[in-house]
């Protein structure tokens, strides 16, 4: 984004009446400067799935970046002009340690030489489903030990509203930073979208809470400075409240549709054609799709954020609770299909019965398997006992997990006819776009597809049943 100085300098009309009265902290015009002339050193905590675009989208618009990260192995990897991540190829790492601006590190005590800090690490949920925080404690204790005066430090990992002033803030305030005048502290919520061509971190609109109306002055320029079209909220709980919002909006419109494709199924109407047909109303309706379940970091988590935080205000948070329910029911139902199914045309049963699951990845095009309904399904059918492979054109092999640990090591097969025609039946999980739909269904004995992935690619066939 080109900004000039004076335009990159203009307060927002939510800082300005925030900041009437109110004394301007002696670092604030200094850092204001830095960043403006994009002089500032920004380190990005957590190369992963958020932080490496993040850090590409720094570095393209001329700050010098430190990417952090306590994975030896990803640091070195990208020092070397490497990617571990399949949507940003190595080219892009090799154009950004070009730029002389980049590199990646383990060592931070590089902070102390930083002026603005990003906070991308993970936000998961521990084993009774409550946030787990560590992650987020750990990166802001070790920021706060090399932090000084004068640095804006902003998390953008996902979480419940109160985390960067109730969590972070005493650990900056106990190392002698008063935030909002030694020290200013943001919370900008990522919106990544792997793997969507369309949008990329530079053109999604970025919401930004500064704890006062310093930090928010100082975060939302710093953003203005590469991304598009930047929105300050009034505060840091805001743009936390903001961010869950938006995925709980996700994961109940989900389960709603979910529901529906249960209901419609037994009337025999198509949940698919209901749904597109729904969509050309130009207003007031958005289409969401059912699936096998919910996957990845964000839908399956994130809600159970508010419904922990919600409990210190002696708030349920039925509706939440009752989506999680829903779309924890689907990969139950998708094997229940495949029972019924396999039943009614072949008179077989689970047990013994060899079967292809298609696609390990949580959504399609991605190599993220984080919290994919398929290993659910997988469990599912080898506690009925059937001989179950997978096939993934972007997952090789299935790395360690903690839900799963039994299925690390497993390999994907090769997808060829000889090799599909084995299987009593194929179940298609992630509807990857570079799978062969016609092949797989032409050699086929019978596909139960969660996705209507075969009608989406033009593949009609007596041997095809939705679930
Ligand atoms: N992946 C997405 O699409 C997405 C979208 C929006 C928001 N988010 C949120 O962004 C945050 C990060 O998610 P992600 O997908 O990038 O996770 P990720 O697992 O891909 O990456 C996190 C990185 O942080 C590193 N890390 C862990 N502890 C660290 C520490 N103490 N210091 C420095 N690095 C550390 C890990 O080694 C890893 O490389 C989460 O809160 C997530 O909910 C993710």
């Amino acid at each position: 984004m080109s900004t000039n100085l004076a335009d990159a300098v203009r307060p927002d009309p939510i800082y300005e009446s925030a900041a009437a009265g109110k004394a301007e902290p002696a670092c604030y015009r200094h850092l204001q400067t830095k960043i403006a002339r994009k002089s500032a050193t920004v380190a990005v905590c957590g190369m992963g799935y958020v932080g490496l675009p993040l850090s590409r989208a720094i570095t393209e618009q001329g700050f010098p970046v430190i990417g952090l990260d306590i994975d030896g192995e990803k640091v070195d990897k990208l020092n070397a002009g490497h990617s571990y991540i399949r949507h940003i190829p190595p080219t892009t790492i090799q154009a950004m340690l070009k730029t002389g601006r980049f590199r990646a590190s383990s060592d931070f005590g590089q902070i102390a030489n930083t002026d603005v800090v990003t906070v991308c690490v993970p936000t998961p949920l521990n084993r009774y489903r409550e946030p787990d925080l560590s992650y987020v404690t750990a990166t802001a204790k070790v920021i706060a030990s090399h932090a000084r005066p004068g640095q804006l430090i902003i998390l953008e990992s996902t979480t419940y509203p109160g985390t960067t002033v109730e969590i972070l803030g005493p650990i900056f305030s106990e190392s002698g930073l008063t935030p909002g005048q030694d020290i200013f502290l943001a919370f900008s919520p990522e919106r990544e979208d792997p793997g969507n061509p369309d949008y990329h971190t530079t053109t999604i609109p970025k919401i930004v809470g500064g704890q006062g109306p310093f930090a928010l002055e100082l975060a939302a320029a710093f953003y203005r400075s590469f991304i598009k079209t930047v929105i300050p909220v009034s505060s840091p709980s805001t743009a936390e409240a903001v961010k869950l919002t938006e995925n709980i909006f996700r994961a109940v419109n989900i389960a709603l549709v979910n529901e529906l494709k249960v209901i419609y199924s037994k009337m025999g109407i198509d949940i698919w054609e209901v749904i597109n047909a729904a969509k050309t109303k130009p207003f007031g309706f958005m289409p969401f799709y059912p699936g096998p379940g919910l996957g990845g970091h964000c839908i399956p988590i994130d809600p159970f954020y508010l419904t922990w935080k919600a409990r210190e205000f002696d708030i349920t948070t039925r509706f939440i609770e009752l989506a999680g329910q829903i779309n924890a029911a689907m990969p139950q139902y998708v094997i229940t299909r495949l029972i019924d199914e396999l039943d009614r045309r072949f008179r077989k049963g689970l047990n013994g019965a060899r079967i292809l699951v298609l696609g390990l990845a949580y959504k399609k095009n991605v190599d993220d398997m984080r919290e994919s309904p398929t290993l659910k399904l997988m469990e599912l059918l080898e506690a009925r006992r059937a001989r179950v492979d997978y096939f993934d054109p972007y997952i090789p092999e299935i790395p360690q997990t903690r839900e799963h640990p039994e299925f690390a090591g497993r390999t994907s097969i090769a997808f060829d006819p000889s090799a599909l025609a084995q299987y009593d039946a194929a179940l298609i999980s992630t509807d990857h776009d570079n799978v062969d739909y016609h092949m797989l269904v032409d050699r086929s004995r019978l596909v139960i597809d969660a996705r209507n992935a075969c009608e989406r690619f033009g593949v009609m066939s007596e041997k095809v049943a939705k679930a």
